[in-house]
């Protein structure tokens, strides 16, 4: 690739993912457009089943059987890797794309040394390396994510690493090649809660120390405040907001997020019950019509505009005094052409400031 590229590192534009249904394909991601640049972190949030593993597992090419892009881009570095032959995306997969799953386990082989998976993940994209350079580096990535005694832990097998460690490897083994962007999907979710904050201290120097972009994906609002540069938020297939992640948790644009926030910021009283959106998303072969959090908006009940028509991303215009807004990137495109000069869209029909007109129960 060139290197007057100035682009976004990743762009995302109006993918659709499908599966084969009963009475025809269903689109399990709906149009989701979003940009990921050099050197920050984006988060992906949204309730199970909204999407975001499967728009993250077509970025790598790795969907399930079944399961296929249906239309849409995937620019990497301007590259589209929709478009990319399976030879070529396995020469960036693990390189210059690399992915952390919720449970090692799934990516690592029990009847294989942690070491010597690791030094395969290194030979697979330097294959010049002799056996000790290979060795040395191996014992380098673990050190580098707080492995003590790195040589004699790579010669144990993934059974006798405890959870922690096992995410530590799989970090290891994600940042052999330096890669231009990190892909995390759930990585602390299935660890004790005591070495969640370790792994994800772990996490971001890793990323930090290459210079990596980062997608996080997460349940854990409060990582998201902690961690992430930006946040897309995800419902039912779709992106229904994507804001800076400090204007998504002072000023949310859409009720959805609102409703996410106040579930975890909730100010309810000890002993209280926490706040907690009505029912549940939809199926995506049942998603309604028109907007499809309209069956649990309290805004958008009895408003036929809503149950008409489906909102699409609007792009929000972010306050001048906001320092964040100031310093989010530029030109994200959207499906409707327009550039994203604050890097905030949301999509309903009240978004921005009328929706927060709507949340403080005043009229529009
Ligand atoms: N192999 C598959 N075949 C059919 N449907 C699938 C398949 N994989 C996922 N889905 C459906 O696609 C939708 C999105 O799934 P996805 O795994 O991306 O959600 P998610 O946001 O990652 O959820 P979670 O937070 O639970 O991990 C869900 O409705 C899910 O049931
Ligand atoms: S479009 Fe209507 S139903 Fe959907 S989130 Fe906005 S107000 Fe609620
Ligand atoms: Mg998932």
């Amino acid at each position: 690739m060139s290197t007057t590229y100035t682009g976004p590192l990743l762009s995302v534009q109006d993918l659709t993912i499908e599966v084969r249904g009963d009475d025809g394909p269903v689109r399990l991601v709906d149009g989701v457009t979003f940009d990921v640049h050099q050197d920050e972190v984006f988060a992906l949030v949204g309730e199970s089943g909204s999407g975001k593993s499967l728009t993250v597992l077509a970025i790598m090419d790795l969907l399930p059987p079944g399961v296929r892009i249906a239309s849409g881009r995937i620019l990497f570095r301007g590259r589209d890797l929709a478009q990319l032959p399976e030879a070529e995306m396995r020469r960036l997969r693990g390189k210059d794309l690399a992915m952390v799953f919720q449970d090692p386990m799934s990516a690592l082989n029990p009847l294989q040394r942690v070491g010597r998976q690791l030094a395969e993940a290194v030979k697979l994209h330097a294959s010049g390396l002799n056996r000790k350079q290979t060795a040395d580096k191996v014992h380098s990535l673990l050190a580098a994510v707080g492995v003590p005694d790195p040589q004699g832990r790579a010669a144990s097998y993934p059974h006798q690493w405890s959870g922690g460690m096992r995410q530590r490897a799989m970090i290891a083994m994600a940042m052999a090649h330096d890669p231009g962007l990190l892909i995390a999907d759930e990585p602390t979710t299935a660890l004790d809660v005591t070495v969640q904050a370790q792994v994800m201290d772990v996490l971001a120097e890793a990323r930090r120390r290459a210079g990596s972009a980062m997608i996080l994906i997460t349940h854990d609002l409060g990582l998201v405040a902690e961690a992430a540069d930006r946040v897309a938020v995800m419902y039912s297939g779709r992106v229904v907001e994507t804001a800076g992640v400090h204007q998504l948790f002072s000023s949310p644009a859409h009720p959805y997020t609102a409703g996410l926030l106040a579930s975890v910021l909730g100010e309810g009283t000890a002993g209280e019950r926490a706040f907690a959106i009505p029912g549940s998303p939809p199926a995506a072969a049942e998603r309604p019509a028109g907007c499809a959090f309209q069956p649990r908006c309290h805004l958008g009940s009895g408003r036929d505009k809503c149950t008409a028509a489906r909102p699409l991303l609007t792009l929000l215009p972010t306050p001048p005094s906001s320092a964040e807004g100031a310093a989010q990137p530029q030109g994200m495109a959207h499906p409707d052409g327009a550039a994203h000069p604050g890097g905030r869209a949301a999509a309903c029909h009240f978004a921005g400031e009328s929706t927060l007109q709507l949340l403080k129960g005043q009229p529009v």
